[in-house]
């Protein structure tokens, strides 16, 4: 009875191909799980104990929607310190927000200002969650052909724009494939957007693993350092190894953080407040020998498929999104089943995009088992 009840809109929804994976990955003995997409390191001691002080201190009720004014002080002070003091609390003009992880602010954002029928702009490939919100709010998500640098630039960008569309997302260092886009780039698409009066939704959750080739002036391009009018949107669990505590954060034109503030306040109520205690200390964090490692691994992995596989060199996230070598002949979803088939786990690239091409491969994994898993990669492509 039930199946006859859901709605066509949730019906339209598929079940990740990430999770099938997954899945796959804890029913198998000793995998090289090359598929995870979060941090391979703990927690910080400072975080844990602020989390569980709080708990302790019997914080455990609703906060205000908009999340504790400690910690929306310390992402002030953050902005502030990465995109100049236009950002920081004297200015009322722009606001934040908490949201439960950088899911929930995108979801926010997007139902801020999507009606159905509108479009909004996302790469290709993309975040797997872009799409299925288009779907949820029964909007169009306009994908951008990035392929084959993936660079989403405002000349790939402004054919795409319609009377309809609302918002271009972008997502600097990216997710699957660790792009990021040059300041000149992005003061590029600040102008378009600007232009043509569209919102620029820059998700960047990744803005602390930027590797040093792509950094500029010690920092991680971002469209918050050339505009006030756009939306940025970071989290708390890919950079601070905490991904299940659901923390993210947006910033913007007040008008809009009203917004989302309100519509957050009828579906998430408030991000989860012991929690958001749990990462005000996160700031204070130096994160270079973590970076490092990153850096390091990156190098394995263009190392291992020199000269077997393209892979474009990623500046920053931890995944690589490595091309299955023409003269196999196979598609992604083929070479990703051999790879299974070898205990590798990795995820074809139709999860994240229109074409079946290249597989992301997540180096969030101990040298030991990146290096066993690249050995196999290497060896089924020679083949
Ligand atoms: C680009 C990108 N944005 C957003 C998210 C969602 O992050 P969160 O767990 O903070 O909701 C992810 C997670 O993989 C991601 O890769």
């Amino acid at each position: 009875m039930i199946e006859r009840l859901l709605s066509a809109r949730s019906r339209s929804i598929d079940s990740s191909g990430i999770r099938k994976v997954f899945d796959l990955g804890t029913k198998m003995v000793d995998p090289i799980n090359l598929s995870i997409g979060q941090p391979d390191f703990p927690v910080s001691e400072a975080m844990k104990e602020a989390a569980i002080a709080a708990i302790r201190e019997n914080k455990n009720g609703y906060t205000v929607t908009q999340g504790i004014p400690q910690l929306l002080a310390a992402v002030r002070q953050r902005l502030a310190h990465d995109f100049g003091d236009g950002w920081s609390t004297t200015n009322q003009d722009l606001s934040a927000v908490i949201t439960s992880g950088t899911s929930g602010g995108i979801l926010l954002a997007l139902m801020s200002i999507l009606d159905p029928g509108d479009e909004f702009i996302s790469p290709d490939p993309y975040f797997v969650m872009y799409p299925q919100v288009g779907k949820l709010l029964s909007a169009h998500c306009v994908l951008c052909d990035t392929y084959p640098d993936f660079r989403m630039t405002a000349a790939r960008v402004e054919p795409l724009l319609t009377e309809r569309t609302k918002a271009v997302l972008l997502n600097s260092p990216s997710n699957p494939c660790g792009t990021v886009l040059t300041s000149k780039e992005i003061a590029d698409l600040v102008q378009l957007c600007e232009r043509r009066g569209v919102l620029l939704i820059s998700d960047e959750i990744y803005d602390e693993f930027c590797f040093s080739d792509a950094r500029e002036n010690g920092l991680c391009p971002s469209p918050g350092r050339v505009s006030n009018n756009c939306l940025v949107i970071r989290g708390f669990g890919k950079t601070h190894g905490c991904t299940g505590w659901r923390l993210g954060y947006a910033a913007g034109p007040t008008p809009l953080i009203q917004e989302m503030a309100k519509l957050q306040q009828s579906t998430f109520v408030c991000a989860p407040s012991p929690l958001q205690w749990g990462v005000v200390p996160s700031f204070q964090e130096d994160l270079t020998s973590v970076l490092e490692e990153y850096e390091g691994r990156r190098q394995m992995v263009l190392d291992a498929f020199s000269g077997v596989a393209n892979v474009t060199r990623p500046g920053g996230a931890f995944y690589a999104f490595v091309e299955v070598p023409q003269k196999l002949n196979l598609t992604a979803a083929h070479f990703v089943e051999q790879a299974i088939a070898k205990r590798v786990l990795i995820i074809p690239g139709s999860v994240f995009s229109h074409r079946d091409t290249h597989f992301r491969l997540s180096f969030a994994a101990s040298r030991a088992k990146l290096s066993e898993g690249l050995g196999i990669l290497r060896e089924l492509m020679s083949k």
